[in-house]
């Protein structure tokens, strides 16, 4: 008999995967990936099984989820088209690591992952698989099964009496760990269509938040948050404390339509509160530690980066040469940020820092200015000689 590892969810189509695996001869092991998606762990191993598993692994990864990938994320301040935060983007190479281990440990021949066609999951697993170890078989059931629609899967589901929690009126496709939660499908297609309450995991609606701003201090060092209000938290803690409290505050949402790498675009709805107060206070302890010089340069890695993690390349020479840089870049960045979360937005307020740049007796219009006005003059007449001549 065949073996084959599959990530497994216990959502709709991973769950209809298993069931159709052992269908066409394969003994089935799920992978389960705990990335702080906060899933009844025991609930989605009994489903497994239930749909035909032959054993199930369990695996904790919050730790190497947030300290080699979300942080490396955030020092570059990746971000993809300007709105998303690449939270399912960064979880898939490192599934797709563990989804390698335990075929190795279990001498499968092939691994299976529940990804559409269409999309960047796909490539993300796959280009992973085949960077770490181009031997094993990939199978992709989603894309050569008979299903025509998500519909049709759900009939099927409910043929082979497979749990699962999704129904013909809520279609919502959803994706949750630790950095965020992304939500397509159903209604959403419809890019006209307002984002229905229903749609949303964490976030309260701003209009529901709190009539007060809540105002937080967040401290870095070397480009990693490590202290909320002046106390320090391990990182996923850190990521669990603001994720609460900008949700509370409607901080984190966005409506998005994006390129996908296979070339179609489509809209999905993220939520995002721990990282939208992140990046907000990075980006501006940056503004203040960086010269200017490598402050731009970094910025134009950026978006690379972004599209890097959002492209499935994470095990890239390029992006771990990139990576390298940001680390060097992050030496100073070093202080606290105070923010003010309002009715989903997140403002910066104050900032301090050791390394900082800025110098207000530089800066000053007041007594006690140190600027020396006069050479400016100078300054002027040579920046502009090119020009003139
Ligand atoms: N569009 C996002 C990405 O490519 C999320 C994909 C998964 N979305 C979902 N709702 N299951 O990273």
């Amino acid at each position: 008999m065949k073996k084959v590892v599959l990530a497994y969810s216990g959502g709709l189509d991973t769950s209809c995967c298993v069931r159709w695996l052992k269908d066409k001869g394969y003994e089935v092991i799920c992978f389960i990936a705990d990335v702080g998606q906060n899933d009844d762990f025991v609930k989605v191993e009994k489903r497994a099984l239930s749909g035909g598993a032959a054993r199930v692994y369990i695996k904790d990864l919050k730790t190497e989820f947030v300290d080699e990938f979300i942080f490396k994320s955030l020092k570059a301040n990746a971000v993809y088209e300007g709105k998303y935060l690449l939270a399912t983007a960064l979880s898939r190479p490192l599934i797709a690591k563990y989804l390698v281990e335990v075929a190795h440990k279990e001498k499968a021949q092939a691994i299976a992952h529940g990804c559409t066609g269409k999309g960047n999951d796909q490539v993300r697993f796959e280009v992973t698989a085949r960077i770490l170890d181009s031997s094993l078989e990939i199978i992709a059931p989603v894309r050569i099964w008979e299903f025509k629609s998500r519909e049709e899967e759900i009939e099927y589901a409910h043929d082979k009496k497979i749990p699962i929690d999704v129904t013909k009126k809520k279609l919502y496709s959803i994706d949750k760990n630790l950095w965020g939660v992304s939500i397509e499908s159903g209604v959403l297609e419809d890019v006209w269509v307002e984002p229905p309450a229903d749609c949303y995991q964490w976030t309260k609606s701003p209009e529901d938040a709190p009539n007060k701003p809540t105002y937080i201090e967040v401290e870095f060092n070397k480009g990693i948050p490590v202290k909320i209000n002046g106390k320090a938290y391990s990182g996923i803690e850190l990521i669990e404390k603001l994720n609460k409290v900008g949700a509370a505050n409607g901080v984190g949402r966005s409506d998005m339509i994006e390129n996908r790498l296979v070339g179609i675009k489509s809209r999905e709805i993220y939520e995002a509160p721990a990282g939208a107060i992140l990046y907000c206070a990075h980006k501006e302890l940056e503004a203040m530690v960086l010269d200017r010089e490598l402050m731009h340069y970094k910025e134009t890695r950026s978006s690379l980066y972004g599209e890097l993690i959002y492209n499935g390349l994470w095990y890239s020479p390029i992006r771990v040469g990139i990576s390298k840089f940001i680390e060097e870049s992050q030496k100073n960045v070093t202080g606290t940020v105070r923010l003010k979360l309002y009715k989903g937005n997140c403002t910066v307020v104050g900032r301090k820092s050791r390394h900082s740049l800025y110098k207000q007796e530089l800066a000053t219009y007041s007594k006690g200015d140190k600027f020396d006005q006069s050479l400016a003059e100078g300054f002027i007449r040579i920046y502009s000689m090119p020009f003139q001549v």
